[in-house]
C-alpha cells in the first residue's frame, strides 16, 4: 500500500537529504552558502526546502522573484534573502520593508530603491550584478565600479554585495569560466581601488562550488546540488550528496485485457495477446511527459508505460509483475526493490535536463515531507 494512502500520486521529499547536502556544500567550500530555492525550491517546495537548508547551515536564500522572497518571509523565514532577478518598481518598497536584498545593474534601480526609503529609517540592500559572460542580466564590467560608487554615495541604499553568474561552469573545459572569473576579478580590484568593500562577493553556482575554489569568494550560491542532483553529466556530484525527491503513485486498476485491445488515446499501443494492464493516476497534468519509452517501477521491476500518457493517467504493462494489485506502489522517480529511476533518467528520456524535470513538477502534486 502507498505510504500515506491519501494521494493518487505524490512527491516524497527527504528534508534530511537537503540538510545534509547543504552541510556538504559548507564543508567542501568553507564559505557561506546561499541555498537557491527559486521556482518552488526546484519543484521540491520553497518553504520546507528553505527551512531544511537553513538547518543545514545555509546563511542565505536565493530566489528569482520578489514574490518568492515574500512567501518565505510570510512563512517566518528570517535568513537574508536575495532576489537574483529584477524586482519590479511596484514591489521595491515591500522588498525593503521585508529586509529582502535586491540585485541591481543600473542607475534606475538604485534610484528607485533610494526613493522607496525616503522619509523612513529603512535601507535598501543591493547586490551589484556584473555581466561577465553569461549574456544575461548585469552591468558591463567596465561600468561596474562607477555604479558601485554611486550606490555607496546614495542615501538609503547599501552596497551589500557584488556578484556574477557563470554560463559554462558545468562543462569539462574550464576556459570559459576562467575568462568570466578574470573579468570579475578586475571589477573587484576596481572596487577595492575605490575603497569599496561589499560584505558578500559571490559567483559560484553548484558546478563551480564543486570544481573552482578560486571562485568561492565568501559565498557560493548552490541550487541543484542541495537537491542531490547533478549539475550536468560532465559535472556529476561527488559521493556524499543524495537525491531528496521521489515521485510515486499507486495502481488504481489492474485489468486482464484481451488481444487486439487499443490502449489510451489514438490506440498507439494495441495488446498483442492477453495482457495485464495497470492504470496509475499520474499524467502530463502532473508534469509526466507524453513521450514514448517511459518506464516505471512496480513490484521492484521496471515496466513499460504503454499507450499515450493522458492528462491524469498512465497505463503500464504488468505481464512481468503477475503479483501486482490495486494499491501497489508505482515509482516514477526513486528506488523500489533495489532498482532506481533517477531524475537524470527521466531527463534523458524526455530530451531535456534534470533542472527542467523537477521545475516542471506540477503544483497539484502533493509534496509529502520526511526527515
Ligand atoms: C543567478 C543564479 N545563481 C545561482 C543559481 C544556482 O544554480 P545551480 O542550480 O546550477 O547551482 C542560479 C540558477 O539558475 C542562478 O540563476
Amino acid at each position: 500500500m502507498p505510504l500515506t494512502g491519501k494521494y493518487s500520486n505524490w512527491l516524497e521529499i527527504d528534508r534530511g537529504a537537503i540538510e545534509a547536502n547543504v552541510r556538504q556544500c559548507l564543508e567542501r567550500t568553507d564559505v557561506q552558502v546561499m541555498a537557491v530555492v527559486k521556482a518552488n525550491g526546484y519543484g521540491h517546495g520553497i518553504v520546507p526546502v528553505a527551512r531544511a537548508a537553513v538547518r543545514g547551515g545555509a546563511t542565505w536564500c536565493g530566489v528569482a522573484r520578489v514574490e518568492e522572497a515574500i512567501e518565505l518571509r510570510r512563512a517566518g523565514l528570517d535568513a537574508p534573502i536575495l532576489v537574483l532577478g529584477a524586482t519590479p518598481a511596484g514591489r521595491v518598497q515591500e522588498a525593503i520593508g521585508e529586509r529582502v536584498s535586491m540585485a541591481v545593474w543600473d542607475v534606475e534601480h538604485v534610484e528607485a530603491a533610494a526613493a522607496a526609503t525616503n522619509g523612513t529609517n529603512e535601507r535598501a540592500r543591493l547586490h551589484l550584478k556584473v555581466e561577465t559572460g553569461m549574456g544575461r542580466l548585469g552591468i558591463e564590467p567596465g561600468e561596474a565600479a562607477a555604479l558601485a560608487q554611486r550606490i555607496a554615495a546614495t542615501p538609503g541604499v547599501i552596497l551589500e554585495g557584488v556578484f556574477t553568474h557563470f554560463a559554462r561552469a558545468d562543462e569539462a573545459d574550464p576556459a570559459p569560466t576562467e575568462a568570466q572569473e578574470r573579468q570579475f576579478a578586475q571589477v573587484l580590484a576596481a572596487l577595492q581601488a575605490a575603497g569599496l568593500r561589499p560584505g558578500v562577493v559571490h559567483a559560484a553556482n553548484s558546478a563551480a562550488s564543486l570544481t573552482r575554489p578560486s571562485a568561492y569568494f565568501n559565498l557560493v550560491r548552490v541550487g541543484i546540488a542541495i537537491y542531490g542532483l547533478n549539475p550536468s553529466p560532465e559535472c556529476p556530484l561527488p559521493d556524499g550528496f543524495r537525491p531528496a525527491l521521489s515521485w510515486k503513485a499507486q495502481l488504481t486498476q489492474v485489468r486482464v485485457t484481451p488481444p487486439g485491445r487499443g490502449v489510451s488515446y489514438g490506440h498507439q499501443y494495441v495488446t498483442r495477446g492477453v495482457e495485464r494492464i495497470g492504470v496509475a493516476p499520474v499524467g502530463y497534468g502532473d508534469g509526466y511527459r507524453r513521450v514514448p519509452g517511459n518506464r516505471v517501477l512496480v513490484g521492484g521491476r521496471a515496466v513499460e508505460v504503454v499507450g499515450r500518457v493522458c492528462m491524469d493517467q498512465i497505463m503500464v504493462q504488468l505481464d512481468g509483475v503477475p503479483e501486482a494489485r490495486v494499491g501497489d506502489e508505482v515509482v516514477l522517480v526513486g528506488e523500489q526493490g533495489g532498482r532506481r529511476i533517477t531524475v537524470d533518467d527521466l531527463a534523458a528520456r524526455w530530451g531535456t535536463f534534470n533542472y527542467e524535470v523537477v521545475c516542471g513538477l506540477s503544483a497539484r502534486i502533493p509534496r509529502v515531507y520526511q526527515g
